[in-house]
């Protein structure tokens, strides 16, 4: 299989949409690997794998190991790891976090959440030879609870504020930026202006590509709430459910194990 390079991600703007999944073990990212671009060990991981409330309690460690896991199930699609909460305060504590993320986990690129203050940082990282990913809209380690969101871009001010932000972090040599719950004539407009490719989330359709978190794609969790951008494309907390419920009745009426589970 051809690897993906940073490159071929960029010159897919205007041709063909980008595919991006969020993957947090080998298993997953093996199968994420083979139909997707891009593979992003999110730090929604603490909310979908730990149960945090919200982001902010995600650790470089918790990322470093979860990364490692991915990259054992990649062969061709770029690897991006989410930078946690506080670990990009300022340039050095950036880029000397983002280089421990890319020495442990041989990720090609990081992740940072920015708005009009760390562009600088992203500038930085860059000129230090790492390619950066930008998220803008609706960030989520900004959220104490993830629940409450509104989406990006009604008001006229909001619309320029953002836009400038995506163009400033194209001049700081952002590689791509994520829009995340961004109103889609707004996210539009960004694709449009911008030449770098935008990812969306919760963005409507006219971005480069998409990214969903694999726990909203497989209905990993029924007490999530799910928000109007996610799609299940199965229902795997049934399937669980359901063999977890034969395996307990077979045990319990000593249908399993069988003699060819036995040595
Ligand atoms: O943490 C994450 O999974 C993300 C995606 C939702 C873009 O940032």
């Amino acid at each position: 299989m051809k690897k993906i390079t940073i490159k071929k991600i960029l010159n897919k703007k205007n041709k063909s949409p980008i595919t991006c999944l969020t993957a947090y073990s080998k298993t997953v990212a093996e199968i994420a690997d083979k139909y997707c671009d891009i593979v992003l060990v999110g730090d929604s991981l603490g909310m979908v794998l730990y149960g945090m409330k919200s982001t902010r309690e995600v650790t470089l460690d918790m990322m470093i190991n979860h990364a490692k896991s991915v990259k054992k199930g990649i062969s061709k699609s770029i690897l991006v790891v989410d930078m946690p909460y506080q670990t990009y305060r300022n340039k050095k504590e950036a880029l000397a976090n983002a280089r421990s993320l890319l020495k442990y986990t041989k990720c090609q690129s990081v992740k940072i959440e920015t708005d009009k203050n760390n562009v600088g940082i992203v500038n930085h990282l860059k000129k230090n030879n790492i390619n950066v990913v930008s998220h803008i809209g609706v960030t989520p380690q900004k959220f104490k609870n993830f629940n409450k969101i509104r989406a990006v871009g009604s008001l006229e001010s909001e619309k320029l504020k953002i836009c400038k932000l995506a163009v400033d972090l194209e001049k700081a040599g952002t590689s791509l930026i994520i829009l995340e719950c961004i109103k889609k004539d707004l996210a539009k407009e960004i694709t449009k202006i911008l030449k770098i490719p935008t990812i969306g989330i919760g963005s409507a359709v006219n971005c480069d590509g998409q990214v969903l978190v694999i726990n909203d794609v497989l209905a990993t969790d029924k007490s999530v709430k799910k928000l109007r951008f996610v799609k299940n494309y199965c229902k795997l907390d049934a399937i669980i459910e359901k063999a977890v419920k034969r395996y307990c009745y077979e045990v319990k009426t000593k249908k399993f194990p069988k003699k060819k589970n036995s040595y």
